[in-house]
């Protein structure tokens, strides 16, 4: 086994697997490295068991970023149609799930396979359960020590992804690394998260785990219309693991449990009509019947409709159409997707990911301050990113 390589690529996760096969298609002498026994396993859980690996629609608006033009270019020059190629060229089916959301009909085990295929055809080496201690500037590049001796290289790539799943192998390696070669890091926290609640709300919300229904959610001027899911221990679905990305401690959220109905105008049309009809015989209309139910039970909100005066029923429409609810906190990194931060992009050259002080020092995929929505966006930008410095490094 070699100790001398052109790229090391610390990290065998989406990023360091493509910038690897994309660098060793150059004919580079390329190695990845990974603590884990396993490689890509976040790929492998992901999607539900089917990786959800880019999404047609995506574009910079699909991303958080203290600098948010940072990520326009290396996803210009890669984009999820030059994924989806790669896909087909490999035979995985595939289907469209949400809009634009691409999913393997199979298994997610496909895409990491296509990844390490891609790697192999390539020549890029790949050695697991490899544990990195130490990384030194030398003349002609950089020196790891390793659990498996010393390794050398020209360039250095560094996709050890964010803090997210613990269990899965997530470390703050890349942070430390980036700090060692003077970068700045930004504050990091858990996205893509569900909400926990205080005791309270969680209480009166038990008896409605399980049910999903359509909401609005908004929060610092964001919204995402999609399922919300109450769960045994609070607030999740795509529209909370969305809008998790937004919220800071404190800060409150505005649910919209009728999207496109106006509660106000709909309640006083229907005591009008009906005044016999009840808020829970409306609400069994437009909300799952548990969730209605527990709703109406919650508000205390029964009897004819006919007993309501327009201040209660107004009441009631913002509740309905503006439910505000502060929750405790997230789950945090146990079971998020992604973390939000990282190291700064404004000193990165967004063409190829290398620092601007030092051309052989990459940094690339989750570990970077660049986080996408959930939907496929943060494969891609793993690709993209990987792909824009396997091109240079
Ligand atoms: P990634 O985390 O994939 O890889 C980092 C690698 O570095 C790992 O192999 C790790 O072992 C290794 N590493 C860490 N520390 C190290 C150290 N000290 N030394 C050596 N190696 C080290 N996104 C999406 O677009 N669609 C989806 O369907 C999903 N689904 C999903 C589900 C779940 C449960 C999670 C947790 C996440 C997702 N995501 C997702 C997000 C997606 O998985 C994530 O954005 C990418 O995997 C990030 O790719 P990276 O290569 O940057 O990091």
């Amino acid at each position: 086994m070699s100790s001398s390589y052109d790229i090391i690529i610390i990290g065998a996760g989406a990023a360091g697997l493509m910038c690897a096969a994309t660098a060793g298609y150059r004919g580079r002498r390329v190695l990845v490295v990974d603590h884990s026994n396993k490689a890509g396993k976040k790929i492998l859980m992901s999607g539900g068991g089917r990786c959800n690996f880019t999404n047609l629609n995506s574009t910079p608006a699909n991303f958080l970023s203290d600098n948010p033009h940072f990520c326009i270019s290396a996803l210009k020059r890669y984009t999820p149609q030059d994924f989806l190629e790669l896909v087909e060229r490999h035979g995985i089916e595939h289907e469209e799930k949400a809009a634009g959301q691409l999913f393997c009909r199979d298994s997610s085990r496909e895409i990491l396979d296509l990844l390490l295929t891609e790697c192999e055809w390539s020549g890029a080496e790949v050695r697991l359960e490899t544990v990195t201690t130490e990384v030194t500037e030398t003349p002609a590049g950089y020196a790891l020590q390793t659990s498996a001796g010393k390794l050398s290289c020209e360039s250095l790539v560094v996709a050890c992804g964010g803090l997210s799943i613990p269990t899965m192998g997530a470390t703050g390696f890349g942070y430390e690394l980036a700090r060692q070669f003077g970068l700045e890091v930004l504050p990091t926290r858990a996205g893509l998260v569900p909400f926990t609640l205080h005791p309270e709300l969680k209480t009166r919300l038990a008896p409605l785990s399980g049910v999903s229904c359509p909401v609005d959610v908004q929060c610092n001027g964001e919204h995402f219309r999609e399922p919300m899911l109450v769960t045994h221990r609070g607030l999740s679905g795509p529209a909370m693991l969305q809008i998790s990305s937004y919220w800071r401690p404190g800060d409150t959220l505005a649910i919209n449990l009728l999207p496109g109905r106006n509660a106000q105008q709909d309640l006083t049309a229907l005591r009008h009509e009906k005044p016999q009809s009840t808020l829970g015989h409306y609400l069994n209309q437009q909300l799952p019947k548990r969730f209605a139910q527990a709703f109406a039970d919650m508000h205390n909100w029964h009897g004819p409709l006919q007993g309501y005066r327009n201040a209660v029923i107004e009441q009631i429409a913002e509740t309905l159409n503006h439910w505000t609810i502060k929750p405790a906190g997230t789950e945090g990194y146990r079971t998020a997707e992604v973390t939000l931060g990282g190291v700064d992009t404004r000193q990165l050259s967004s063409k190829t990911m290398a620092t601007l002080e030092r051309s052989n020092l990459f940094f690339i995929g989750e570990v970077v301050d660049v986080t996408g929505h959930l939907g496929g966006h943060n494969f891609q930008w793993a690709w993209a990113s990987g792909v824009a410095a396997g091109a240079a490094a």
